[in-house]
């Protein structure tokens, strides 16, 4: 049996947003559940892993996940971000998930920008750590918006693709 998990750890929306975007995209059995409902991943043939990027990095609960999955499991990695989508602050947060996840098979990642509340950006631009990303925050005010979500599906039936052909 093929079944598609799609998972995320989500704050404020964003990614969640993303990753309701993929589940409608795809065809086939599919399951969508934030990551603390997921609790065995052997049933599913592919998985989508979805996170927020925090302090340049990987949430912690997303870290726990992708580090035990299983061997050759199949996945796709998607992101939102307050940095600009392809810059070195969106995407190390990437980098780092697929060195956590270095067992599975990793198809393909994807991400986009992701809205911070005013209030929160506030409070990170005071601190140097959090400096460069909030500096371009500005411009994730609108996002996720209908063209990343598109872009998400898009990517989603390019990996479920990907995944029926290895
Ligand atoms: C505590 C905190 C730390 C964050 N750190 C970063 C960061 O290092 N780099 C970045 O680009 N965005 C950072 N962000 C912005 C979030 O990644 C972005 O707003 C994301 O879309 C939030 O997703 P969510 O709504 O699914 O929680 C941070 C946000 C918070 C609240």
């Amino acid at each position: 049996m093929s079944m598609t998990l799609i998972t995320y750890y989500t704050q404020t929306g964003n990614t969640q947003q993303i990753a309701e975007a993929i589940y409608e995209a795809l065809g086939g059995k599919k399951e969508i559940k934030p990551v603390d409902e997921v609790t065995d991943v052997k049933n599913y043939s592919l998985i989508f892993v979805g996170f927020p990027v925090h302090s340049h990095s990987v949430p912690y609960k997303m870290e726990t996940f992708l580090k035990q999955l299983p061997s050759r499991k199949k996945i796709a990695l998607f992101s939102t971000h307050g940095s600009l989508t392809g810059s070195r602050l969106s995407r190390e947060a990437l980098e780092h998930a697929t060195v956590l996840a270095s067992k599975a098979k990793i198809l393909g990642t994807f991400s986009c920008q992701g809205k911070v509340s005013p209030e929160a950006l506030e409070i990170l631009s005071k601190s140097p750590e959090h400096k460069a990303w909030t500096e371009m925050a500005a411009s994730a005010r609108r996002h996720p918006d209908e063209k990343d979500r598109k872009s998400a599906q898009n990517f989603a039936r390019w990996v479920l693709t990907l995944s029926s052909q290895k």
